[in-house]
């Protein structure tokens, strides 16, 4: 009974003569073909028997004519058109955000994505250069299955028929990795060993489910641990224009946070710097317990964009593990350049700023994947960096960021030039979780400091000039007596850690004495 039907076509196709089909006494009155049975090549035992059995033979070798007749299906397009970063391709019908690729003649293929479609035709964005590909080539929609783990290896393969959507692995095997914004290795540490794979976009959380922000995350600055305090789960922007220290404030909190996983996409800046700042920067220790995603500068702009959302992904799938994760994105301008990119290409208007209105969108649905999980939940705690350009704060991705952001810590040109690093501008910036997580006393505290930093700064020219007489105003006198401890207590050096602990410890002991 269990053979029926499963091996005949493999029998068969052996060069085994089809067996004849026996039909039990039920299915004379009413059969049903899960109650045929093979028997074997016995002769029928009566004629009426033998002609119900010859239809089912006639019919089942008549299905298998035309099974070996027709070609496996597959679903191809063309190219019909391709200009400047955009294909178009007519005879395939995807949804958007499917993954395709087109086959070139040396046997190399050119990845792309739906990005758009007008009327019949879809708009393609290549994942990698577009050379090679002729007019009228075939576009193939990706085989997902591709991407997956082995069945005896990882999670089935469980997907809606319409997810078309490339998958990229995800999990612990990543750990030390570097990889680019496909999930191709970088290093030269072989094959990525994935059991787990995610899709780019995941839906959605419902806010009500999300656990608040409720415990602080160290990440080994003192500057941030004690005055923008940074609570798990929290997104946090970094502001800055270039060459003001992002990278290395950046890779000190990578390496003396206590967060069980940091995940660092680099999305767009210049190759070198990549290089730099994994051995430099990050440090092998740092390393082997951070994912590195980095689609630099010269990668096309879906594989900027794919990189961002990747980091972001492999920090999900951390988080759902209940892990506490440190993502890093340097930086958020140039993913909204690239989803600029892609944007203007496709014909969409340019709104601000020559940003055309989907970057505007897109910017909140990546901030928005990250935060808190569920409670009992892990965490991801984001910080973006995003470059004020000209030091123009008031730049439209940089707006739009701090509106979305949980805070923004603002890095000042003046201070990286007199050499005060981390060169963080401590008026300027503001953690918004920070009330809710600090003590009373860890808050009147990190007030008094802002406060006499602030008054210093602001009477900096009548100091300097001698014009300010001592006694004439008691803050400032505070202010000035304790600059120097004040201004030791900001700085830190690269290769110098602190913890939550010790950097509150340390500014009790700068405001020691005074009333708060
Ligand atoms: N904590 C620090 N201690 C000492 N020097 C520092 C510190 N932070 C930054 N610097 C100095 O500032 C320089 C620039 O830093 P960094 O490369 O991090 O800037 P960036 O903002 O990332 O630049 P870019 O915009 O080019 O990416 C470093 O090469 C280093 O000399
Ligand atoms: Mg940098």
């Amino acid at each position: 009974m269990s053979q029926a039907g499963l091996n005949q076509f493999d029998l068969d196709r052996q060069g085994v003569e089809l067996p004849v089909l026996e039909t039990t006494e039920s299915d004379v009155l009413g059969p049903g073909i899960s109650e045929l049975e093979i028997t074997g090549i016995d002769l029928p035992k009566s004629d009426k028997k033998n002609l119900h059995q010859q239809r089912w033979h006639d019919h089942i070798r008549d299905c298998k004519e035309i099974l070996r007749l027709v070609e496996p299906l597959e679903i191809a397009g063309r190219i019909t058109k391709l200009t400047g970063l955009v294909m178009e391709a007519t005879g395939i019908k995807l949804p958007i955000g499917s993954a395709c690729y087109v086959p070139l003649d040396d046997g190399r293929r050119v990845e792309a994505e739906v990005v758009g479609f007008d009327s019949e035709r879809l708009l393609l964005m290549p994942q990698s250069g577009v050379e090679g590909v002729m007019p009228g080539a075939k576009v193939f929609a990706l085989d997902v299955a591709d991407a997956l783990p082995k069945p005896n290896h990882g999670q089935p393969p469980r997907r809606r028929g319409t997810d078309r959507a490339r998958h990229l692995p995800v999990g612990a095997a990543l750990l030390g990795r570097v990889v680019d914004g496909a999930g191709n290795p970088l290093d030269d540490l072989g094959k990525i060993d994935a059991t787990q794979s995610a899709p780019l976009n995941s839906r959605p959380m419902n806010p009500l489910m999300r656990a608040p922000i409720e415990e602080i995350l160290d990440v080994g600055v003192r500057a941030i641990n004690s005055m923008l305090t940074v609570g798990r789960g929290q997104r946090m922007g970094l502001f800055a224009g270039s060459g003001v220290g992002k990278s290395v404030l950046l890779g000190m909190m990578a390496r003396y946070t206590t967060a069980d996983v940091i995940v660092v996409g680099l999305i767009g800046e210049r190759g070198r710097e990549v290089k730099e700042f994994i051995e430099q920067i990050l440090g092998p220790e740092g390393l082997a317990r951070s994912v590195v995603v980095a689609a630099p500068a010269d990668a096309a702009a879906l594989m900027r964009l794919q990189g961002a959302n990747y980091a972001t992904a492999i920090a999900e799938s951390f988080r759902d593990e209940g892990k506490n994760v440190l993502l890093i994105m340097d930086s958020l301008t140039r993913y909204a350049m690239a989803q600029r990119e892609i944007a203007l290409a496709i014909g969409e208007p340019p709104a601000t700023k020559g940003y055309p209105p989907s970057v505007f969108a897109k910017l909140p649905a990546l901030v928005e994947r990250v935060g808190n999980g569920r409670r009992g939940e892990g965490s991801i705690t984001a910080f973006y960096t995003v470059l004020t350009e000209g030091d123009d704060q008031q730049d439209p991705i940089a707006d739009a960021a701090r509106a979305i952001l949980d805070g923004h810590i603002v890095l000042s040109r003046s201070l990286a030039e007199s050499g005060h690093y981390p060169a963080i501008d401590i008026e300027q910036s503001i953690s918004r979780a920070m009330h809710n997580i600090t003590s009373p006393e860890h808050q009147k505290l990190a007030r008094k400091l802002k406060q006499l930093n602030s008054r210093y700064s602001r009477s900096i020219d009548l100091i300097n000039v001698g014009a300010y007489e001592a006694g004439s105003d008691a803050v400032l006198d505070q202010a000035i007596a304790r600059h120097d401890n004040i201004d030791a207590f900001l700085q830190q050096d690269i290769s110098e850690q602190a913890g939550v602990d010790d950097s509150l410890n340390h500014l009790a002991y700068v405001l020691e004495g005074l009333a708060l």
